[in-house]
């Protein structure tokens, strides 16, 4: 019982802070709790009947003190708000150069991998002092990927791709945990985070499981487009029936309805699996779906490919 203690060790960039805003949250919450328990106890006494009472049935409190309990509390809630609002948008928004990691959740397991190729299951190799953020999705219900010691949790819901993103600080293993539950190996679906040193790391990333080469999800990807077809119609020069990927991803576009939005990972995955969802402006809905055609992992190495396309080269 040395080594307790009541929270997970802090291995994450945000680790401490959210740890700071919780001891911030009880601290404010164990004052009041005493000091409106202790007047209790004591007004319990002072005020007592007593035989002849004559208390003023119409008594008022000074204004001052009324302001002050008003006053007060609003400033404490108001500080716990912009607080907790600006905490939580830093560990929603990923830093833009974080590696990117894919994630499939399924019953019961964690399928993870690298842009360079290696893949892990309920693994997951990181390394130190570097943003990684997760591109998750699930394959049949929702799990959720909880890693206590970085202070981090998001579900992974099927349908749809949810980020995660976190930048451990120290070396070494942390538990991985589905923290929704999902049936009945749900407790079973636990892994660990291994955090590397950045060479070990690296070292760690050219490495291969047995008997399988690393193929980078990009090239996967180029294998699994040129094997669907999909260039007959997304020409690299935009004259195919669908617009031209290349230089796509991250950018704006205006759609046939007159709305306009940002090529993401989501926006993607939308228009391989419901094609007619989302309509680019000046082309017609005329793509087929490819739901029941391509795995969870195919739909996201068709993805690692239109994002390695820049303008002017691939898709055909
Ligand atoms: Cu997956 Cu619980």
């Amino acid at each position: 019982m040395s080594n307790f203690s009541l929270l997970p060790e802090q291995a994450s960039t945000v680790a401490p802070q959210v740890d700071l805003l919780l001891y911030f949250l009880l601290g404010v919450s164990f004052f009041f709790a005493t000091l409106i328990a202790g007047m209790i106890l004591v007004f319990m006494v002072r005020y007592r009947r007593r035989p002849g009472g004559d208390h003023d049935p119409n008594a008022h409190g000074p204004l001052w003190l009324e302001a002050a309990w008003t006053a007060i509390p609003f400033a404490i809630t108001m500080i716990m708000f912009f607080w907790g609002a600006s905490l939580y948008a830093t560990i929603r928004r990923p830093p833009d150069d974080s590696l990117v990691v894919d994630v499939v959740g399924k019953q019961w397991m964690w399928k993870l991998q690298h842009m360079e190729g290696r893949r892990e299951i309920n693994e997951l190799h990181i390394p130190i002092g570097r943003p990684v953020r997760l591109n998750m999705t699930s394959e049949d219900v929702i799990h959720s990927f909880y890693v206590p010691a970085f202070r981090v949790k998001q579900d992974a819901v099927p349908g749809r791709y949810s980020s995660l993103w976190f930048e451990a600080t120290k070396a070494g293993e942390y538990h991985l945990f589905c923290a929704e539950y999902c049936g009945t190996l749900h407790s079973g679906m636990i892994g660990r985070i291994v955090a590397m040193e950045p060479a070990a790391f690296e070292a760690w990333l050219a490495g291969q499981q047995p008997g399988e080469a690393n193929v980078p999800v990009a090239v996967a990807g180029e294998n699994v487009f040129r094997a669907q077809g999909c260039g007959t119609c997304h020409r690299a020069d935009g004259s195919g029936q669908g617009p031209s990927l290349a230089g796509a991803f991250g950018k704006a576009v205006k759609l046939a309805n007159g709305d306009s939005l940002v090529v993401d990972e989501g926006y993607i995955r939308e228009s391989i699996l419901n094609p007619q969802a989302k309509i680019v402006q000046g082309y017609q809905p005329v793509m087929p779906t490819y739901q029941g055609l391509l795995s969870e992992e195919d739909v996201m190495r068709l993805i690692a490919y239109v994002k390695s396309l820049h303008a002017g080269e691939g898709g055909s």
